[in-house]
């Protein structure tokens, strides 16, 4: 087997880990049989400390250039220590949020430009893009109703709601930047609909590899 990386995105709530659980099965299912699931900003010791940086809410001074370049050392960490050898030992790797949510949250939702999103995590990245990205589409106001329903919101989610606005409308915009490797997929449908979605993006890039 050859090493594959795919990431999900979203806005908040829109359901991404569910459907990483059930596409570890799938890909468990085609033969893979280390499937190595991450998230960000997290998945290693030093990464899970910046996130924890990242989203104290008492810290509602962070600036927004700030902000971006905690989320790409936290991702220079998890590529290094983690994705990057994962997908060199053919594994395969689905990582919840990667550098599109930079892209989206702090490139066009704060503002700073995705250009320079993208700029910031050239070198936390190595190179590495994932094969497939799969959007979870979803109306803001959907995916924070939800968030509220689980546990109390971290600094991000307790932004406005014209700011969640702008992350579910940069999504979309991305997505056509991108049609090859991003796949929207209305994330209001039911779980086992999403998922044969899912499932039929990654056959596509299996078929080709
Ligand atoms: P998390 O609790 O993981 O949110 P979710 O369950 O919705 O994925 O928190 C991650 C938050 O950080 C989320 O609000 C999105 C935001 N984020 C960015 O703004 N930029 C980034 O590069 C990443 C990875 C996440």
């Amino acid at each position: 087997m050859q090493g594959i990386f795919i990431s999900m995105e979203g806005p908040d709530g829109s359901g991404k880990s569910t459907q990483i659980e059930l596409l570890k099965s799938y890909l468990e299912s085609k033969g893979y049989d280390e499937i190595i699931i991450t998230r960000e900003p997290g998945g290693t010791v030093i990464s899970e400390a910046i996130r924890g940086i990242i989203l104290n809410k008492d810290y509602s001074e962070m600036g927004y250039m700030t902000e971006a370049l905690l989320y790409a050392s936290a991702r220079a960490q998890l590529v290094s220590e983690v994705i990057k050898p994962a997908l060199e030992a053919d594994k395969a790797v689905i990582s919840d949020r990667f550098v599109d949510s930079s892209a989206v949250y702090q490139g066009m939702a704060r503002g700073l430009g995705v250009d320079v999103a993208y700029q910031i995590n050239s070198y936390a990245i190595q190179g590495i893009m994932p094969q497939l990205t799969i959007h979870m589409d979803l109306p803001a106001k959907v995916g924070i109703s939800r968030k509220k329903e689980q546990a109390e919101l971290d600094r991000m989610e307790l932004e406005t709601l014209e700011f969640h606005e702008k992350v579910a409308e940069g999504y979309r915009t991305l997505a056509k930047l991108a049609p090859e490797r991003i796949r929207t997929i209305d994330a209001t449908m039911g779980i086992e609909d999403i998922h044969g979605k899912i499932v039929s993006y990654v056959e596509d890039i299996l078929a080709r590899a």
